[in-house]
Protein backbone atom coordinates (compact mmCIF):
# COMPACT_ATOMS: atom_id res chain seq x y z
CA UNK A 1 0.00 0.00 0.00
CA UNK A 2 1.35 3.03 -1.04
CA UNK A 3 1.69 5.61 1.68
CA UNK A 4 -0.16 9.22 2.21
CA UNK A 5 1.22 12.16 0.85
CA UNK A 6 1.72 13.97 4.40
CA UNK A 7 3.95 10.51 5.51
CA UNK A 8 6.30 10.64 2.60
CA UNK A 9 9.94 11.21 4.36
CA UNK A 10 12.21 13.76 4.13
CA UNK A 11 15.15 13.47 1.40
CA UNK A 12 17.68 11.63 2.52
CA UNK A 13 19.95 13.88 2.77
CA UNK A 14 23.01 10.96 3.11
CA UNK A 15 22.33 9.91 -0.08
CA UNK A 16 22.41 13.00 -1.60
CA UNK A 17 25.78 13.36 0.03
CA UNK A 18 27.05 10.07 -1.39
CA UNK A 19 26.19 11.12 -4.98
CA UNK A 20 28.06 14.31 -4.60
CA UNK A 21 30.83 12.98 -3.01
CA UNK A 22 30.99 9.66 -5.44
CA UNK A 23 33.97 10.09 -7.84
CA UNK A 24 36.12 8.19 -10.20
CA UNK A 25 39.54 7.44 -8.63
CA UNK A 26 42.96 6.60 -10.60
CA UNK A 27 45.61 8.21 -8.48
CA UNK A 28 44.61 8.06 -4.67
CA UNK A 29 44.15 4.20 -4.06
CA UNK A 30 46.47 3.14 -1.05
CA UNK A 31 46.48 -0.25 -1.88
CA UNK A 32 45.44 -1.19 1.80
CA UNK A 33 42.86 -4.37 1.54
CA UNK A 34 39.29 -4.22 2.06
CA UNK A 35 38.02 -5.68 5.30
CA UNK A 36 35.46 -8.65 3.91
CA UNK A 37 32.57 -7.58 5.32
CA UNK A 38 32.85 -4.08 3.79
CA UNK A 39 33.41 -5.90 0.73
CA UNK A 40 30.26 -8.04 1.04
CA UNK A 41 28.21 -5.25 1.73
CA UNK A 42 29.10 -3.46 -1.36
CA UNK A 43 29.02 -6.24 -3.77
CA UNK A 44 25.56 -6.78 -2.32
CA UNK A 45 24.81 -3.15 -2.93
CA UNK A 46 25.33 -4.23 -6.57
CA UNK A 47 23.34 -7.40 -6.51
CA UNK A 48 20.16 -5.69 -5.19
CA UNK A 49 20.12 -3.43 -8.18
CA UNK A 50 16.97 -3.37 -10.82
CA UNK A 51 17.08 -5.33 -13.66
CA UNK A 52 15.00 -6.08 -17.04
CA UNK A 53 12.17 -8.83 -16.44
CA UNK A 54 14.29 -9.89 -12.65
CA UNK A 55 17.33 -10.79 -14.77
CA UNK A 56 19.99 -10.21 -13.04
CA UNK A 57 22.58 -10.46 -15.78
CA UNK A 58 25.55 -9.76 -13.57
CA UNK A 59 27.97 -11.77 -12.32
CA UNK A 60 31.64 -9.99 -10.35
CA UNK A 61 34.99 -11.36 -10.84
CA UNK A 62 37.40 -10.31 -8.04
CA UNK A 63 40.92 -10.01 -9.09
CA UNK A 64 43.56 -9.95 -6.17
CA UNK A 65 46.36 -11.28 -8.42
CA UNK A 66 49.28 -8.91 -9.28
CA UNK A 67 50.28 -11.22 -12.53
CA UNK A 68 46.65 -10.99 -13.27
CA UNK A 69 46.58 -6.78 -12.54
CA UNK A 70 49.94 -6.06 -14.35
CA UNK A 71 49.15 -8.08 -17.21
CA UNK A 72 45.63 -5.99 -17.36
CA UNK A 73 47.81 -2.55 -16.99
CA UNK A 74 49.86 -3.43 -19.90
CA UNK A 75 46.96 -3.94 -22.29
CA UNK A 76 45.21 -0.87 -20.66
CA UNK A 77 48.78 1.14 -21.60
CA UNK A 78 48.58 0.27 -25.20
CA UNK A 79 44.86 1.24 -25.42
CA UNK A 80 45.96 4.44 -23.82
CA UNK A 81 48.29 4.93 -26.84
CA UNK A 82 46.24 4.14 -29.65
CA UNK A 83 43.24 6.74 -28.28
CA UNK A 84 46.43 9.13 -27.49
CA UNK A 85 47.38 8.34 -31.20
CA UNK A 86 44.26 9.96 -32.48
CA UNK A 87 44.67 13.37 -30.84
CA UNK A 88 46.24 16.51 -32.15
CA UNK A 89 47.29 19.83 -30.43
CA UNK A 90 45.70 21.07 -27.31
CA UNK A 91 43.88 17.36 -26.84
CA UNK A 92 46.90 15.45 -26.99
CA UNK A 93 48.80 17.74 -24.78
CA UNK A 94 45.92 18.19 -22.32
CA UNK A 95 45.51 13.76 -22.35
CA UNK A 96 49.13 13.09 -21.77
CA UNK A 97 49.09 14.49 -17.93
CA UNK A 98 45.67 12.30 -17.25
CA UNK A 99 45.50 9.36 -15.55
CA UNK A 100 43.28 6.66 -16.79
CA UNK A 101 43.54 3.85 -14.47
CA UNK A 102 44.66 2.85 -11.28
CA UNK A 103 44.59 -1.56 -11.91
CA UNK A 104 47.71 -1.93 -9.75
CA UNK A 105 47.85 0.40 -7.20
CA UNK A 106 44.14 -0.28 -6.04
CA UNK A 107 43.36 -2.95 -3.44
CA UNK A 108 41.70 -5.39 -6.13
CA UNK A 109 39.64 -5.55 -9.26
CA UNK A 110 36.08 -5.97 -9.51
CA UNK A 111 34.79 -7.48 -13.29
CA UNK A 112 31.46 -6.55 -14.23
CA UNK A 113 30.33 -8.91 -16.66
CA UNK A 114 26.84 -9.12 -18.67
CA UNK A 115 25.10 -12.44 -19.30
CA UNK A 116 21.97 -11.95 -21.95
CA UNK A 117 21.11 -15.80 -21.51
CA UNK A 118 20.51 -15.08 -17.77
CA UNK A 119 16.72 -15.20 -16.96
CA UNK A 120 15.55 -16.09 -20.83
CA UNK A 121 14.71 -17.12 -23.14
CA UNK A 122 12.00 -14.75 -22.51
CA UNK A 123 13.18 -11.80 -20.86
CA UNK A 124 9.90 -9.56 -19.68
CA UNK A 125 10.43 -6.18 -20.89
CA UNK A 126 13.84 -7.05 -23.52
CA UNK A 127 11.66 -8.06 -26.15
CA UNK A 128 11.72 -4.54 -27.98
CA UNK A 129 14.97 -3.22 -26.32
CA UNK A 130 17.98 -5.70 -26.14
CA UNK A 131 20.11 -3.00 -24.38
CA UNK A 132 17.97 -3.26 -21.48
CA UNK A 133 19.48 -6.22 -19.87
CA UNK A 134 23.43 -3.87 -20.62
CA UNK A 135 21.22 -1.36 -19.09
CA UNK A 136 20.87 -3.78 -15.67
CA UNK A 137 24.68 -4.31 -15.44
CA UNK A 138 25.10 -0.59 -15.59
CA UNK A 139 22.80 -0.39 -12.69
CA UNK A 140 24.26 -2.74 -10.50
CA UNK A 141 27.74 -0.85 -11.26
CA UNK A 142 26.27 2.44 -9.76
CA UNK A 143 24.71 1.01 -6.78
CA UNK A 144 27.84 -0.51 -6.17
CA UNK A 145 30.59 2.87 -6.66
CA UNK A 146 28.01 4.71 -4.39
CA UNK A 147 28.14 1.66 -1.48
CA UNK A 148 31.60 2.27 -1.70
CA UNK A 149 31.74 5.65 -1.61
CA UNK A 150 29.25 5.71 1.45
CA UNK A 151 32.15 3.29 2.86
CA UNK A 152 34.86 5.57 2.47
CA UNK A 153 36.41 3.49 -0.26
CA UNK A 154 37.27 4.42 -4.09
CA UNK A 155 36.44 2.90 -7.48
CA UNK A 156 37.66 4.34 -10.55
CA UNK A 157 36.13 2.46 -13.95
CA UNK A 158 38.56 1.34 -16.43
CA UNK A 159 36.87 0.96 -20.34
CA UNK A 160 40.15 1.41 -22.23
CA UNK A 161 40.67 -2.11 -22.89
CA UNK A 162 39.29 -4.99 -25.66
CA UNK A 163 36.71 -7.21 -25.06
CA UNK A 164 38.64 -9.92 -25.89
CA UNK A 165 41.53 -9.66 -24.14
CA UNK A 166 40.02 -9.36 -20.76
CA UNK A 167 37.64 -12.35 -21.86
CA UNK A 168 40.65 -14.68 -22.29
CA UNK A 169 42.42 -13.33 -19.31
CA UNK A 170 39.85 -14.12 -17.28
CA UNK A 171 38.16 -17.00 -18.36
CA UNK A 172 34.79 -15.23 -19.16
CA UNK A 173 32.60 -17.38 -21.86
CA UNK A 174 32.17 -16.26 -25.13
CA UNK A 175 28.85 -15.75 -24.55
CA UNK A 176 29.25 -13.10 -21.69
CA UNK A 177 30.22 -9.45 -22.16
CA UNK A 178 32.74 -7.77 -19.65
CA UNK A 179 31.39 -4.47 -19.06
CA UNK A 180 33.75 -2.67 -16.73
CA UNK A 181 37.00 -3.60 -14.79
CA UNK A 182 36.15 -1.41 -11.40
CA UNK A 183 39.09 -0.54 -9.23
CA UNK A 184 38.63 -0.84 -5.93
CA UNK A 185 39.74 0.06 -2.49
CA UNK A 186 40.48 2.32 0.59
CA UNK A 187 41.78 6.09 -0.59
CA UNK A 188 43.69 9.41 0.64
CA UNK A 189 40.84 11.34 0.11
CA UNK A 190 38.01 11.37 -2.56
CA UNK A 191 39.17 14.70 -4.85
CA UNK A 192 35.87 17.31 -5.05
CA UNK A 193 36.32 18.04 -8.73
CA UNK A 194 36.49 14.82 -11.01
CA UNK A 195 39.71 14.64 -13.18
CA UNK A 196 38.76 15.04 -16.38
CA UNK A 197 37.43 18.64 -15.08
CA UNK A 198 40.84 19.37 -13.16
CA UNK A 199 42.85 19.13 -15.87
CA UNK A 200 40.80 20.95 -18.50
CA UNK A 201 39.36 17.61 -20.47
CA UNK A 202 35.66 18.35 -19.86
CA UNK A 203 33.11 20.19 -17.27
CA UNK A 204 30.28 18.85 -16.09
CA UNK A 205 27.66 20.86 -17.83
CA UNK A 206 24.60 22.53 -16.37
CA UNK A 207 21.64 20.92 -16.04
CA UNK A 208 19.36 23.01 -17.97
CA UNK A 209 21.61 21.93 -20.63
CA UNK A 210 20.07 18.56 -21.20
CA UNK A 211 16.84 19.25 -19.67
CA UNK A 212 13.70 19.67 -22.51
CA UNK A 213 10.08 19.99 -22.09
CA UNK A 214 7.49 17.91 -23.56
CA UNK A 215 9.88 17.19 -26.97
CA UNK A 216 13.32 17.18 -27.33
CA UNK A 217 14.61 20.19 -28.19
CA UNK A 218 12.32 22.60 -26.39
CA UNK A 219 13.82 25.02 -23.88
CA UNK A 220 11.76 27.50 -22.02
CA UNK A 221 13.44 31.18 -22.43
CA UNK A 222 16.49 31.75 -19.95
C1 LIG B 1 31.22 3.81 -18.79
C2 LIG B 1 32.35 4.56 -18.16
C3 LIG B 1 33.65 4.30 -18.54
C4 LIG B 1 34.71 5.00 -17.96
N1 LIG B 1 36.00 4.70 -18.32
C5 LIG B 1 37.03 5.33 -17.72
C6 LIG B 1 38.40 4.98 -18.01
O1 LIG B 1 38.68 4.07 -18.80
N2 LIG B 1 39.36 5.64 -17.39
C7 LIG B 1 39.10 6.66 -16.51
O2 LIG B 1 40.05 7.24 -15.96
N3 LIG B 1 37.83 7.00 -16.18
C8 LIG B 1 36.80 6.36 -16.78
N4 LIG B 1 35.52 6.69 -16.44
C9 LIG B 1 35.27 7.75 -15.44
C10 LIG B 1 34.82 9.07 -16.05
O3 LIG B 1 35.89 9.70 -16.68
C11 LIG B 1 34.26 9.94 -14.93
O4 LIG B 1 33.11 9.32 -14.42
C12 LIG B 1 33.91 11.35 -15.38
O5 LIG B 1 35.06 12.02 -15.79
C13 LIG B 1 33.23 12.15 -14.26
O6 LIG B 1 34.04 12.16 -13.10
P1 LIG B 1 33.47 11.62 -11.70
O7 LIG B 1 33.05 10.18 -11.93
O8 LIG B 1 34.63 11.73 -10.75
O9 LIG B 1 32.32 12.48 -11.33
C14 LIG B 1 34.45 5.99 -17.01
C15 LIG B 1 33.13 6.24 -16.60
C16 LIG B 1 32.09 5.53 -17.16
C17 LIG B 1 30.68 5.81 -16.68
Amino acid sequence: MSRPQSEVPAPAADLYDVINRRRDVRGEFTGEPVPDEVLRRVLTAAHRAPSVGMSQPWDFVLVRDEDTRRRFREHVRSERDVFAAGLEGERAETFSRIKVEGVVESSLGVVVTYDADRGGPAVLGRHAIADAGLYSVCLAIQNLWLAATAEGLGVGWVSFYREEFLRDLLGIPSGVRPVAWLCLGPVRELAETPDLERHGWRSRMPLEDVLHHETYGSRPAR
